[in-house]
């Protein structure tokens, strides 16, 4: 049989449940509900939702191998897509509503601010995956180099979650879940590794 491609419904799906975050938001915006500090809650949910995203990113491949769901694999490319869309849009609302491009202080907080170097190292790495999830860059890169350079993203999502644990100063407990989430599901591709090399 030959495998579905292109943007079928479940892909529309994916990416309608993807932009619900973005509508809650705006809608949240248009009234008035983004609590007494409106920056900050913009600026975090777009992180969190960014942080979220990567992580089931990161998720389809075992969750397609158990439940024995090709197109969870599909889901992959929408959903990194829309979470460098997220993390795009939680730089540009720090950049844009929360600095008010003021350079100078962006630069001195990505040097001094260990949570602020990590998140942008970690949106940096984003960019070739991002510009590369397109068939004709599969096609011009190759398979090979292609799947070594989307490999990036073990070290990207670690570092997201290091991020968030690195900014959140009292209670930790929700970026350690995270952490922990990240640390099954890399557990559980070394673990495969060995089992096929064995
Ligand atoms: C892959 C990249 C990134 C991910 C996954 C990410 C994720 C997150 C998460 C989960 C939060 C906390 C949300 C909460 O408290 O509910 C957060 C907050 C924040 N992030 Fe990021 N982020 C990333 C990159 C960046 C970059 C590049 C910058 C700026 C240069 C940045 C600046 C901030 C700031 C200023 C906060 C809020 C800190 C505060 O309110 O105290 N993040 N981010």
């Amino acid at each position: 049989m030959k495998a579905k491609r292109g943007f079928t419904p479940d892909i529309a799906i994916v990416c309608a449940v993807c932009l619900l975050p973005a509508l809650w938001l705006l809608w949240r915006f248009f009234n008035n509900d983004l609590g007494v500090n409106p920056v900050e809650t913009v600026v975090r949910q777009l992180g969190v939702w960014g942080l979220r995203l990567l992580v089931l990113g990161l998720a389809l491949t075992p969750l397609a191998r158990i439940f024995r769901q090709g197109r969870f694999i599909r889901w992959r490319r929408p959903i990194g897509l829309f979470a460098f869309g997220y993390v795009s849009l939680h730089l540009l609302s720090y950049v844009v509503i929360d600095q008010y491009f003021d350079w100078g202080q962006i630069w001195a907080d990505i040097l001094k601010r260990p949570y602020i170097t990590f998140g942008m190292i970690a949106f940096a790495l984003l960019i070739p995956l991002a510009a590369t999830s397109f068939n004709a860059a599969i096609k011009r890169l190759g398979g090979v180099v292609w799947r070594n350079l989307h490999r990036l993203i073990y070290v990207i999502v670690p570092l997201g979650a290091l991020h968030y644990f690195l900014l959140v100063k009292a209670d930790k407990t929700l970026p350690l879940v995270y952490a922990a989430i990240i640390g099954l599901l890399l557990g559980w591709r070394v673990w495969e590794w060995i089992r096929r090399r064995a």
